[in-house]
């Protein structure tokens, strides 16, 4: 350790006080609560926003090599988190509808991993957008995704989705924005935020989660944009941003909610709204993302922060007890999380511009169905190993499913005709609110339990309340092949809440 970063640290513990909160196994010291105070230890706050280094398109083809490996720079400090190229977030993948994106994969990760291409309408076949393909540790892998020519502009992302082992490697570090252009200019200054957390030591090693996080799933006590701890925006009051926001937490439900400027979300995941929003907050299920117009509307200081939110109860015989939040005894966040500091400078200019009235939203799926589903999020009590392999685990365990069932790459779940259009009644009977993710095809979620998501958008995560439902309609249009639905609380899906479904012949 540096001197300099002992002084620091010491000198956080002195000005910690009462205040602090030490979390995570060797303590990292925590300072939570007004709008002003910092994060104290090893963490730096308050940098200016950096942009995630970004990849573009050139004559319709865009060839980027995303090396897997550890050893980034997370809230100003070195760290053996991981990263894409040294990044976390990777780099921002820029490319437009009918370009030809290709990865080159390798894996320096000491365990298999893959690619996924999140909310991207294209192929699941070969080394496409294919969810079980496993690259082993050393190898590298050529993807190619054709995006294809009607593809709907917006803001999607990259992650890995190697089964059993997502979670890990999301939490440790490993995700990137993908932004399909091609859309309105909204705003003459465009952002990507990609949030991420995770729990470090003294040592700037990775916390792992042990049995009852991987239960619950798991919270990292720093919540990070584009890898900096509390960045600064500057802005001037009245002049509009488009942010787009990425919940790339592995488990992390933000509830977005700006001081001090006003915020009109134009999309929803990848897609256009038809119209802009105005909205006091925005509610993102790990995967989902956010396309907001952001309008300070005064000079002065401001704030982007996530209030905290309740995921239902773990309510597990020996897993923590019936009354448990979630996320549970550890309870690291009591108070809203500080995302972004705004610095606005005023007067307000006045010559902002106004959002068009409409927006050039994608299709929706026809009202015809053709055949009705009920997809169950399930949770029961296991056998031994019933959470996964490793981690310590000893007795019963927990055994998530859909349709009592656990994931199972070779067994198919659904067979649906080519190009038919279906509706899908997502149940949860459980007690935690589990995120339903779809790959490849969109969907409308034309109902809820909860009413608040049903708001006729297309998206590819919906947050399903626990004890609830949301009725999806799906329209399974230009590619067949097989792939995957399941819970974007990753640790879930890595203990089985994932099923298959294959399209077409
Ligand atoms: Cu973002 Cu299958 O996941
Ligand atoms: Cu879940």
């Amino acid at each position: 350790m540096s001197r300099e970063l002992g002084r620091r640290r010491a000198l956080g513990l002195l000005a910690a006080g009462s205040a602090a909160v030490a979390t995570g196994v060797a303590g990292w010291v925590w300072r939570i609560g007004a709008p002003e105070e910092t994060a104290v230890g090893a963490a730096t706050s308050g940098e200016p926003l950096r942009a995630p280094p970004e990849r573009l398109a050139r004559d319709g083809v865009l060839t980027v090599p995303l090396d897997a490996g550890p050893g980034v720079r997370l809230a100003g400090r070195d760290t053996s988190a991981l990263g894409f190229n040294g990044s976390s977030p990777g780099p921002t993948l820029r490319v437009r509808p009918g370009d030809d994106l290709r990865v080159r994969l390798t894996n320096r990760l000491g365990q298999p991993t893959n690619l996924h291409t999140h909310g991207l309408h294209v192929s699941p076949r070969g080394n496409s957008d294919n969810p079980f393909l496993s690259i082993a540790p050393g190898e590298t892998f050529d993807y190619r995704f054709r995006i294809p020519d009607d593809h709907p502009p917006g803001t999607f992302w990259y992650h890995p989705h190697r089964h059993g082992l997502v979670a890990d490697q999301l939490f440790g570090g490993l995700a990137g924005a993908l932004i399909v252009d091609g859309g309105p200019e909204l705003a003459e200054t465009e952002r990507v935020l990609v949030v991420t957390d995770l729990s470090l030591t003294e040592a700037g090693d990775v916390v792992p989660a042990g049995p009852r996080e991987r239960m619950l799933g798991r919270e990292g006590n720093l919540v990070l944009v584009n890898g900096q701890h509390e960045p600064v925006v500057e802005l001037r009051a009245g002049a509009t941003e488009r942010w787009r926001v990425v919940n790339a937490c592995t488990s992390r439900v933000l509830s977005l909610r700006p001081e001090n400027a006003r915020v009109t979300r134009v999309g929803s995941d990848g897609f256009l709204l038809p119209r802009p929003v105005p909205r006091q907050r925005v509610v993102l299920a790990p995967g989902n993302r956010a396309d907001l117009l952001v309008t300070p509307t005064g000079p002065g200081r401001g704030r982007l922060v996530s209030d905290p939110v309740r995921r239902g109860h773990g309510g597990m015989p020996g897993m923590g007890g019936t009354a448990d939040p979630v996320p549970g005894a550890g309870g690291t966040r009591q108070g809203p999380v500080t995302l972004v500091r705004l610095d606005v400078s005023g007067p307000a200019t006045g010559t902002s511009r106004e959002p068009p009235a409409e927006l050039p939203a994608p299709p929706l799926p026809g009202r015809s169905v053709s055949r009705r589903r009920e997809i169950a999020f399930t949770m029961g009590m296991g056998g031994m190993g019933g959470m996964g392999d490793g981690d310590g685990m000893r007795g019963p365990g927990m055994r998530f499913g859909f349709d009592g069932r656990a994931f199972d790459a070779d067994r198919t779940d659904q067979t649906v005709a080519a190009g038919a259009t279906e509706e899908w009644l997502i149940r949860n009977d459980t007690p935690m609110d589990h995120p339903f993710h779809l790959h490849v095809w969109p969907f409308q979620v034309v109902g809820s339990s909860d009413g608040g998501q049903a708001d006729g958008s297309l998206r590819d995560v919906v947050l399903v309340p626990a004890r609830g439902w949301a009725r999806l309609r799906v329209h399974f249009a230009d590619h067949t092949g097989r792939t995957v639905y399941h819970c974007h609380i990753l640790d879930h899906e890595d203990a089985g809440m994932m099923a298959t479904v294959r399209v077409g012949g």
